[in-house]
């Protein structure tokens, strides 16, 4: 068993760190308290190859493996998760959905500008009654020949007024149950789709969330990814792999918490000496750093068993689960350790521990991961 990472890893995790130090640092409290979409960031990070960071060259992205994400995506959270969870969506759900299930003419169409960050992408699952319970989809594609019409409401879209390309899950069939359902790429701009408003949310505030509303949209049939009814193993499949990212992102947010709180720490004042000389504090640090090395080894095998071809569903939501419970009990700890100054936006930690919430919620919340974890290590 090797820990060791590669020249090449090192490479990338040191050029996100760089990138998120001088392009991200600067402003990252104005576009939370602003609710600032990271346009140029974004632009920038497509420039770099993060936006397509494991999809083949010949597609337009990097070529890199799932461990180069994690790294990425752990460098990019701990100063933005605004900008990771765009760069998380476009990355794990649409590009590696569309390069692993699209057909040769959807991955020009669609890929290509996708993966070189001259676009963006949303992945439309949940819906206002279909949010863990992902099987009861109510948008309705229904079959007219050549083409499907599309009718339903989408909720809390990541990159929802951002993106030009949406992979939408729809219902064909009602009786079918899951297996009726398809997955769609419909544009943004088509007729008969409307984006409603902006939610006013308590973190990633720089990201821009909506709920999509289609009404009699006409979407060709060549834009159907995989055959009549594969919509379901679609999204699961996708979000098996979206997990990593998630993990991540909440990796991140926890070593980035911990890395203020260990500065301050020694900075800080109190009874005479350093707080960091007191056990109160020395014991909240050695706590954290635990967790986010197991957070981190999680992250990385579920990630090394996605690159070997294996099965890694298991491994991808015990790394979410226990990642973001890490992100939240982590940030919540580098809060106590600034004492006030960790309540004003300032210091950055109240941000972080806003930021944290909501990884133990989407890409499946904690108590979904715990089925998925339960239920494969059931079934023997
Ligand atoms: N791969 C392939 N097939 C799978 C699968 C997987 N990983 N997981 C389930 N399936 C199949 C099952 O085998 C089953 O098929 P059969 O009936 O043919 O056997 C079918 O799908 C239904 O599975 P279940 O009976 O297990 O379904 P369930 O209703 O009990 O729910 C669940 C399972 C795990 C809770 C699932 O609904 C789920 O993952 N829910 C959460 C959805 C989610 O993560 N939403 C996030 C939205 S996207 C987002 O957040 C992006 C963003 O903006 C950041």
């Amino acid at each position: 068993m090797n820990f060791e990472l590669t020249e090449e890893h090192l490479a990338v995790q040191q050029a996100a760190r760089e990138f998120a130090q001088t392009e991200l640092l600067p402003g990252v409290i104005e576009r939370d308290n602003e609710q600032k979409f990271p346009a140029e960031q974004i632009k920038k990070l497509g420039e770099l190859g993060f936006m397509g960071m494991m999809v083949d060259p010949k597609y337009g992205g990097s070529g890199m493996d799932t461990i180069s994400y994690v790294l990425a995506m752990e460098e990019i959270s701990k100063i933005d998760a605004s900008v990771s969870v765009v760069m998380s969506v476009n990355n794990s759900l649409v590009c590696w959905g569309l390069e692993t299930f699209g057909n040769e003419e959807q991955k020009q169409k669609y890929l290509v500008p996708l993966a070189k960050g001259e676009i963006i992408g949303a992945f439309l699952l949940s819906e206002p009654e279909a949010g863990s319970d992902a099987t009861s989809q109510r948008t309705l594609a229904e079959d007219k020949g050549d083409h499907y019409l599309v009718n339903g409401t989408k909720n809390w879209i990541t990159n929802g007024n951002s993106a030009s390309v949406y992979l939408v899950m729809t219902q064909t069939d009602v009786a079918k149950g899951h297996k009726g359902i398809n997955a769609l790429i419909i544009e943004k701009n088509s007729p008969g789709v409307t984006v409603g408003k902006k939610e006013d949310k308590l973190g990633i505030r720089g990201s821009d969330t909506h709920s999509i509303m289609f009404q009699d949209v006409k979407v060709p049939k060549e834009n159907r990814i995989g055959e009549d009814g594969f919509g379901f193993t679609f999204a699961m499949k996708t979000l098996a792999g979206g997990r990593i990212g998630i993990a991540s992102q909440a990796l991140g947010i926890a070593s980035g918490a911990f890395e203020l709180a260990l500065k301050y720490s020694k900075e800080r004042k109190a009874f005479g000496t350093e707080i960091m000389n007191h056990q109160a504090i020395a014991f909240k640090l050695a706590d954290m750093a635990t967790e986010i090395e197991a957070s981190r080894l999680l992250c990385l095998r579920a990630a090394w068993l996605k690159d070997q071809h294996l099965d890694y569903g298991r491994a991808s939501s015990m790394a979410k689960l226990f990642a973001s419970e890490t992100a939240m009990k982590t940030t919540v700890e580098a809060v106590q350790v600034h004492g006030g100054y960790g309540y004003v936006k300032e210091y950055h930690v109240e941000r972080l521990m806003r930021d944290a919430k909501i990884t133990q919620i989407y890409e499946g919340t904690s108590e979904v991961q715990r089925v998925v974890i339960s239920r494969d290590i059931l079934k023997g």
